[in-house]
């Protein structure tokens, strides 16, 4: 009944970028997005089925091509993006049209109309991380959707909002730390968290070096927005380890309780992982531990 040690069931998983793009991009040849409403390659651990990417976390990479519109609805579930690559795409919530930039983050809190498309001339894709805290209505089947009356939600565009958060400013915060590693954490500007199950931070780690083994409460979703490395996890078994290795645009998972390092392979410059985690429930919770 209760294990020596936590025991999630998601295992250590990663998702290569390359090899997973053209997946993404022939999904675009088969259905339009406003057909599939969201058009998502889901990222759903081998070890469990849809919606777990970990025990709590749901994530996805999302694609919309020029021209499409993702068609405005909202829902119970909250919702963090990451931008991978592409320009001229926007998520428009509850009126503010937001731009998206290679390395923002964008929220949809629960409950906020938004819609998402991309306006480029040139032909270019739109892709981005989906985070959503999908698998907590399995324990609590509160989650459900409704759609808008119309395609678009009206909206118009912002410079500025409290529900983007640029990588530019995240960058300057972990490059004003001295050392060889920076730790920043996502939040409003109140100092909650960016929402009540989910959070995100971000991490610089200098070329050529190891970060300290560290295993918390909290799982993770990793996602490599720059350098080369790889990641050695140890599963609370204390018994299974692996090494991911990474690239640029990977993702990869890390289950509670799991002893991560992280290491930034020399040739390549630092490093910047970018990482979903359920640091707010777990915390909520009075669950939160770390070694
Ligand atoms: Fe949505």
């Amino acid at each position: 009944m209760v294990p020596p040690h936590p025991n999630p069931s998601a295992s250590i998983a990663s998702w290569k970028y390359d090899e997973v793009k053209p997946l993404l991009l022939s999904a675009g040849d088969i259905i339009g997005a406003e057909e599939a409403e969201r058009r998502v390659l889901m990222l759903v651990n081998p070890s469990l089925t849809a919606p777990y990417t970990t025990d709590s976390i749901y994530a996805g990479l999302q694609l919309i091509l020029p021209e499409e519109t993702a068609p405005a609805h909202r829902h119970v579930a909250f919702a963090l993006r990451f931008i991978i690559e592409g320009t001229d795409g926007f998520t428009a919530v509850e009126g503010e049209k937001i731009t998206m930039e290679k390395g923002d983050v964008i929220l949809t809190p629960s409950w906020h109309w938004h819609d998402h498309g991309n306006e480029n001339k040139e032909g270019k894709p739109m892709i981005w991380l989906d985070g959503l805290d999908l698998p907590l209505y399995r324990y609590l089947p509160v989650n459900f959707a409704e759609p808008y009356a119309e395609k678009r939600y009206p909206s118009t565009p912002v410079k500025e909002s409290k529900l983007r958060f640029p990588w530019a400013n995240v960058q300057r915060q972990l490059d004003s730390v001295e050392g060889d590693y920076a730790i920043y954490h996502y939040r409003h500007e109140d100092g909650s968290h960016l929402s009540k199950t989910l959070s995100a931070q971000a991490e610089r780690i200098a070329a050529g070096t190891v970060t300290k083994k560290k295993r918390e409460t909290t799982s993770f979703v990793y996602h490599v927005y720059e350098g080369k490395g790889y990641s050695t996890i140890l599963l609370p078994d204390g018994k299974t380890e692996q090494v991911v290795n990474w690239n640029p645009r990977d993702t990869f998972t890390v289950p509670a309780w799991a002893q991560v390092s992280h290491t930034c392979s020399h040739e390549a410059g630092q490093a910047y992982l970018f990482a979903i985690n359920d640091r707010p429930m777990v915390e909520a919770l009075g669950l939160s531990r770390e070694q």
